[in-house]
């Protein structure tokens, strides 16, 4: 992962604990109402995909017993991770594109209401993305994937070679005269991996992402209800398609590009028809980003105009990351993807504990306070959800008490320690297991095996029962807490 060039190391500090009395007193421990529903507290676990459905993206016993923990520390709102809404194989990525997922997701559902015993709020990602392939082996990518045009022949002054001859000649280019040679989309192509855009509207599956988007999500958001979920959270952050139809980096000329506004469309119409297929009776919110944080993306001020059109729109809730583009990707070893999480905006949206002079606790705070602001100025009192370096009690009170943000996300220190809640909520502060901030689960979930967390996926493997990853070298779940036992 990209890290800043200052490389200071800095260490978490949550501060002092609250004792129960105190903070059952806390704004973050007061109920909350997001549209028709409402949260016991003002805690909420973000989306963070686990990899453990099935390669059919299938809810399995590990994908239960992980919402099931987290769900025993009693956050007020959990949200499973991006489950994509098309009817398409995507490893094993939790999917809702066809009816036949719905089964498997009610007892995902049925889990989490048991074992929180009612406590806790479930809501679902819905994600689209655009295809993505592994970076070619440059051998065969001149011989066989880059499509020979006139434009290469112009370059190398050979109107009259053969294709063949055309293709093994630029095979043998330094990479200094690539450059010269192939458009910078086809050198992207052989340096990360051939990516699709919103913009390229020359492919008709991309044309008709407008056409074909409000549907996709308004069935998924159906299955969603109908599997018992509290809400839908539409995901308009990141790397993936609704996001690069938000960023100012979208151009596209049909009415779907360009200004704010153009931009604001889809994403706008998608909301109309999941809010038509769910009622209103029925929690919708989305994700999206303070700040793309990559050259040319959205600010905070794109940021701030979108939060208004969604709350004046009708969206329940609005929870918002930042960063996490492809654009500034790492280039990723031959054979592999591009990951959107691996450049500064991936920094930016999982900041680790070599940082810069800010350091990498609270970086998302000022711009969703603006984006709030903006909400609350366009007359919408929708609750926003501020996620990114926390793990202390006074700084998620201290931001709400501020009047920063609504309800604060722990995506990381939950992870480390999903009981977090019910700890502090109990006077049990001291007994929290303080995220490190070491990005060790991103890593992977990066190489898209199960995640799980350094500080305690070595512990107690000799338990009874405990799930483990194949190899038997780490547990799956976060080892129990009692309060007792503290
Ligand atoms: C392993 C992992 C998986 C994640 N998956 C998702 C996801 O599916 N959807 C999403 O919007 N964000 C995802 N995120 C980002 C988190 O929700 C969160 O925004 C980010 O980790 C910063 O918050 P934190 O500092 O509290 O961890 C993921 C993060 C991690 C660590
Ligand atoms: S592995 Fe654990 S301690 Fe490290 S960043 Fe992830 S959740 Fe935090």
């Amino acid at each position: 992962m990209w890290r800043p060039r200052e490389r200071i190391r800095w260490q978490p500090d949550p501060g002092i604990w609250p004792g129960a009395d105190e903070a059952a007193g806390a704004k973050l421990f007061q109920p909350i109402d997001i549209g028709p529903t409402q949260l016991e507290a003002c805690t909420w676990v973000p989306a963070m995909v686990p990899w453990r459905a099935t390669g059919d993206g299938e809810v399995t016993d590990n994908v239960l017993d992980w919402y099931g923990r987290f769900a025993r520390g009693r956050p007020g709102a959990i949200v499973v991770e991006a489950t994509g809404i098309r009817d398409v194989p995507s490893g094993p990525l939790l999917r809702i594109g066809d009816d036949r997922f719905i089964p498997g997701l009610k007892k995902l559902t049925e889990t989490v209401r048991r074992e929180s015993d009612g406590h806790t709020k479930l809501f679902i990602q819905l994600i689209d993305f655009l295809a993505v392939r592994r970076r070619p082996d440059p051998a065969k990518y001149f011989e066989r994937f880059l499509k020979i045009t006139e434009r290469h022949r112009d370059a190398l002054d050979a109107q009259e070679w053969t294709e063949d001859k055309v293709r093994s000649q630029m095979a043998g280019l330094p990479e200094d005269e690539l450059a010269d040679v192939l458009t910078p989309r086809e050198l992207e192509s052989l340096h990360q991996g051939y990516r699709e855009r919103v913009t390229d509207t020359d492919l008709p599956q991309i044309a008709e992402l407008p056409a074909a988007l409000p549907g996709l999500f308004a069935d998924a958001a159906r299955r969603a209800r109908d599997a018992g979920f509290d809400g839908v959270e539409l995901h308009y952050a990141h790397a993936y398609t609704m996001a690069s139809f938000l960023s100012a980096l979208n151009t596209r000329g049909d009415g779907y590009g360009g200004s704010r506004e153009n931009r604001a469309r889809l994403p706008l119409e998608v909301y109309d028809a999941v809010r038509a297929a769910v009622g209103d009776d029925y929690v919708v919110g989305t994700r999206f980003l303070s700040e793309d944080c990559i050259d040319g993306g959205n600010t905070v001020e794109d940021a701030a105009y979108f939060g208004a059109a969604f709350a004046k729109a009708g969206f329940d809730v609005l929870s918002l990351s930042r960063g996490g583009k492809f654009e500034d990707a790492k280039r990723p070893a031959v054979g592999q993807a591009a990951y959107p999480y691996t450049g500064p905006s991936g920094y930016e949206c999982m900041p680790q504990f070599i940082s810069d002079a800010r350091g990498p606790f609270g970086r998302n705070v000022e711009p969703v306070a603006a984006i709030r602001d903006a909400v609350r100025k366009a007359g919408c009192e929708t609750p926003v959800v501020l996620t990114g370096g926390i793990h202390g009690f006074r700084q998620a009170e201290d931001i709400l008490q501020a009047d920063q943000a609504d309800i604060i996300g722990f995506a990381r220190q939950s992870l480390a320690d999903p009981d977090w809640f019910r700890k502090v909520r109990g006077g049990h502060g001291d007994a929290v297991r303080v995220c490190e901030y070491t990005n060790y689960c991103e890593a992977l979930d990066q190489k898209h095996v199960p995640v799980t967390c350094q500080l305690w996926d070595r512990k107690g493997l000799d338990e009874p029962g405990i799930a483990k990853t194949q190899d038997g070298k780490r547990r799956l779940t976060a080892p129990e807490w009692e309060p007792d036992k503290s």
